[in-house]
């Protein structure tokens, strides 16, 4: 029988995108999405295991979910995602009213578990890892917005030692070149202008001796495609053939997301990042050099077992030569099973804690420097949503993936338009439109 279904997703854009697969797999099957929580008869969670709070996240969720299914028992509970994979014994026995957990290569089984479960008064359980499922010739129901995220490979190989993707999401793939084509092309047809390929190590892409430099410059020819994005490249697997496609083709975004992950290159060996940081650094030279308005963006862990004050020094000192346009920047968190989960030196939270704040005061001093060097520029702006600050005004981003808040004048969303930046503050820049591009591009 048809149900109403609701999802929640947490985690990463692999978990968005994934969410829109299983949303196309459950319309397909003649269920239908409500987003009211309470008016579900299937409860979704796509959970996320990349730190103990994204996991305390999700617990803390089921608990109130608890609630729901005590008022109404024949409402279903299905967990999916990274938790499941790791967790599945222990939330069977903690949490008995979960009727269903799915791992993220088993999710074209939940059509009919959700059938089975009705009828079978057990719960059921699928985390095996698939060595070649890539989902393709499944359609996702994607959402409104102006991007569509499209999955290029799946799980990897790299086991940095700190983390758990490489438990919950299993061995690399990666999907043929022109499947992929293919749904960007419909993506395009159906209104996204912009499109951000995904892999959690998206630049190891292969597939049948093409590598993801190959992909990018397929994708980037489709006519009507504004934006391509991608996310997120691992520092080892990066070449300047990726490098020459972005230079070449105008519609590549002008920004990468480059992990550091530590300075000192001791970390760097005990997380297993294959790289040092002169390495490091001279990649940023070498997209320097081929993109030079290429924005940058990082993640960077601190309090990694046995990082020494001095370590952390080092880690600032990269920070500082580098100077990234933002970064993400988070405490490590054991994850029991990882490599790292043994080692005996953990740091202390007080520790984790003062570098976590002494990193971000550097880098927010860093972003304010670089984002205020646009004021007084002109810049071509995808317009994405309403600001959150006001009803008046659009809040996009440009090619170089800095948000840009304005007045709204006579755009819409959807719209790619110049704007003047006239300040910035934090993080946002704040500008005025000086014309919509398409009537600018016809004038000149
Ligand atoms: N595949 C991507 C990252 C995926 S996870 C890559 O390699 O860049 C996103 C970020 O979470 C990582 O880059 C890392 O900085 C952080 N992270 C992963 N495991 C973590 C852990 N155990 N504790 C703290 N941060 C972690
Ligand atoms: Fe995790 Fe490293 Fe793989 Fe990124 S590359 S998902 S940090 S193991
Ligand atoms: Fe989280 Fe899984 Fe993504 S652990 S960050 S949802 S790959």
């Amino acid at each position: 029988m048809p149900s109403k279904y609701y999802v929640e997703t947490y985690g990463c854009q692999m978990n968005v995108a994934d969410s829109e697969l299983v949303a196309g797999l459950l319309n397909d099957s003649g269920h239908t999405r409500t987003t009211q929580v309470d008016q579900a008869d299937i409860i979704l969670l796509n959970t996320c295991a990349i730190r103990d709070k994204a996991e305390e996240t999700v617990h803390n969720r089921l608990d109130q979910l608890a609630q729901l299914k005590k008022e109404d028992p024949s409402r279903l509970i299905g967990l999916l995602g990274c938790m499941a994979k790791n967790l599945a014994d222990s939330l069977l026995e903690r949490r008995p009213y979960v009727d269903l957990i799915l791992g993220p290569d088993s999710y074209r089984r939940l059509p009919q578990m959700i059938q089975d479960r009705k009828s079978e008064h057990q719960q059921l359980v699928d985390t095996t890892l698939s060595r070649n499922e890539v989902y393709d010739e499944l359609i996702p129901s994607r959402g409104d917005g102006i991007n569509a995220w499209i999955s290029i490979m799946r799980g990897c190989d790299k086991f940095c030692t700190f983390c758990v993707v490489p438990f919950t999401r299993g061995r690399e793939r990666s999907r043929a070149v022109a499947a992929i084509v293919e749904e960007a092309q419909a993506a395009v047809a159906s209104g996204f202008r912009e499109i951000t390929l995904l892999g959690q190590n998206v630049n190891s892409f292969t597939h049948d001796g093409q590598d993801f430099a190959d992909l990018l410059a397929s994708v980037a020819q489709l006519p009507g495609l504004e934006r391509i994005r991608y996310t997120s490249p691992h520092p080892s697997d990066f070449d300047a053939k990726l490098l020459t496609v972005m230079a070449h083709y105008e519609n590549i975004s002008n920004s990468i997301h480059l992990p550091l992950q530590a300075g000192a290159d001791r970390i760097l060996t005990r997380m297993n990042r294959t790289y040092t940081s002169e390495e490091f650094g001279t990649l940023v030279g070498l997209i320097r050099e081929h993109l030079p308005d290429c924005s940058l963006s990082t993640d960077i862990i601190v309090g990694f077992p046995g990082e020494t004050e001095e370590e952390f020094q080092a880690t600032l000192n990269v920070v500082k030569a580098v100077r990234f346009d933002s970064a993400f920047m988070f405490k490590y968190s054991l994850r029991p099973g990882t490599k790292a989960a043994e080692y005996s030196d953990q740091v202390e939270e007080a520790a984790k804690q003062d570098r976590l704040e002494r990193l971000i005061e550097l880098q927010k001093g860093i972003s304010l420097e670089l984002n205020q060097a646009y004021v007084g520029n002109r810049v071509e702006v995808l317009i994405e949503k309403e600001s959150k600050k006001s009803s008046a005004q659009w809040a996009g981003r440009t090619k170089s993936n800095k948000w840009v808040v304005f007045d709204k004048m006579n755009t819409n969303i959807n719209d790619l338009v110049m704007v003047e930046i006239d300040a910035c503050h934090g993080i946002a820049l704040q500008g005025h439109l000086v014309g919509n591009l398409e009537e600018y591009n016809a004038v000149a």
